[in-house]
């Protein structure tokens, strides 16, 4: 296939280059071994990751473990393998996913340094990290020389698509769920041919199936550990979206998908026309943004978009779409069907017929914007509605929505709403809910 041809000679790191990284790798690993040989404690320096699996993209990270034996403390593992890492990098960043690890540069290259538990066996599990060695095997042994290339295909086809990476951000792909994926299939057309044909529930693997179940959109059993379902990160969104992909690349196969071209924010005007054309509500709410890591701000401001849309609901909002754009400010994007709402509201109360139907009128006589009013025996009333628009609700009630944690204290909020809403600055949220265009489409 022309296509991927080109695509692989674009992807596939050249002799020369593939030499310079195995050189870079040899002098690491030696020094960050002298490192930890000094301490005697036991310690083995693994190099896992793409590059030790021969299934790396044109500008790899180098993924070096140190491996501590289960006897040591969880606390000594995270000084010393901290320690290792600040001691032999440049330009060293403290990271931490489950447990710390250092980010840094040799030679020119990113390095990600991380400590994990010897385990001998990858059920169980001391920290969250200890199952790479056995994946890095695991692919290293059986992963054949001519799939190495599918799984560079397939890897960039991800990219461009826009669901490669298991982190919260992108709730996608991991490498290692494609390496598995190109074994099982074969190769990078095999994959897309069976993708295209996936239902939601799908349930994979490469040995034996175990029983145990899971209700994720995709399921491929962990050849190390059955127990484990690799593609547990995989949203709704990314598993559906990698199958549409799959179909479109098959009936008109282009480099797009795997380079798509930048995409460009909507200008002001154009996002001016298309809302006036719509004649929706757009509201755009913004908070200051928390000093946390992409793994831990996302699913917060996933899950305070959905507080919010439920709070416009339950006001009677209609929310049509949503989305949140995180930038130097985190923002969420509602598009209501319509921004205001009468002033008055039906509030229904009991039938006539039970006891506290007294209750129900004492309350309404002469409060709402009708007498208490009976619909087949039932009680009914016109009141006064608090929040007619979007605003003075999300100022009111925000906090007690269903929000993030760190979001909890909405600090630096700013509501705006139609036109104040389209701005230079709310440019780019703006356009993530507009300009629906795929990856490819651009
Ligand atoms: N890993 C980890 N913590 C890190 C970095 C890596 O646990 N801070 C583990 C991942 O779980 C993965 C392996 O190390 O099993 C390599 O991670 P990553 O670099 O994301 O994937 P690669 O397979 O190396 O793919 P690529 O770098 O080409 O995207
Ligand atoms: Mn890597």
């Amino acid at each position: 296939m022309q296509v991927e041809q080109e695509v692989l000679g674009k992807v596939s790191p050249t002799a020369e280059r593939r030499d310079a990284i195995q050189r870079t790798v040899r002098s690491l690993l030696e020094t960050v071994r002298k490192e930890a040989d000094a301490r005697d404690l036991g310690l083995e320096v693994m190099l896992v990751g793409s590059v030790a699996k021969d299934t790396y993209l044109n500008d790899p990270d180098i993924d070096v473990f140190v491996l501590f034996p289960e006897l040591i403390s969880r606390n000594k593992l995270e000084k010393t393998g901290l320690d290792i890492g600040r001691r032999t990098l440049t330009k060293v960043e403290e990271r931490y996913a489950e447990h710390p690890y250092i980010h840094g540069e040799w030679e020119g290259l990113e390095v990600d340094l991380v400590p994990c538990y010897h385990i001998k066996d990858p059920q169980c599990l001391r920290s969250a990290v200890d199952r790479t060695p056995f994946h890095t095997r695991y692919v290293q042994s059986h992963l054949g020389e001519g799939q190495k290339g599918e799984v560079r295909l397939l890897k960039r086809f991800a990219k461009g698509v826009g669901v490669y990476g298991a982190e919260a951000r992108v709730q996608g792909f991991s490498g290692y769920l494609l390496e598995i994926l190109v074994m099982k299939y074969g190769s990078f057309r095999a994959v897309l041919e069976h993708a295209s044909e996936w239902k939601k529930g799908v349930t994979l693997g490469l040995e034996e199936d175990q029983g145990k179940r899971f209700q994720d959109p995709l399921v491929f059993y962990d050849p190390v550990d059955r127990g484990r379902n690799v593609a547990s990160a995989l949203s709704a969104n990314s598993f559906a979206l990698f199958i549409h992909a799959a179909r479109e690349y098959l009936k008109a196969p282009s480099e797009r998908f795997f380079f798509p071209s930048p995409r460009e924010p909507l200008s002001v005007e154009d996002i001016r026309k298309a809302v006036a054309e719509r004649g929706t509500g757009m509201v755009v709410v913004e908070l200051d943004r928390p000093d946390l890591i992409d793994d831990n701000l996302y699913p917060q401001a996933r899950k305070s978009l959905d507080g919010l849309a439920a709070l416009l609901a339950s006001y009677d909002f209609t929310v049509l779409d949503k989305t949140f754009h995180i930038g130097d400010r985190i923002r969420f994007v509602i598009e209501l069907r319509s921004l205001t709402l009468p002033r008055a509201a039906r509030h229904n109360g009991p039938p006539a017929w039970i006891d506290n139907a007294s209750s129900f009128l004492e309350k309404w006589k002469g409060a709402g914007l009708s007498e208490p009013f009976l619909e087949n025996g039932h009680w009914s009333v016109m009141v006064r509605r608090e929040h007619t628009g979007p605003k003075s609700l999300i100022e009111a009630k925000f906090s007690s929505a269903g929000l993030g944690s760190d979001l909890r204290d909405l600090k630096g909020l700013r509501v705006e709403t139609g036109e104040m809403a389209i701005s230079e600055r709310n440019r780019a949220a703006l356009s993530l809910l507009l300009d629906k265009r795929k990856n490819w489409e651009v």
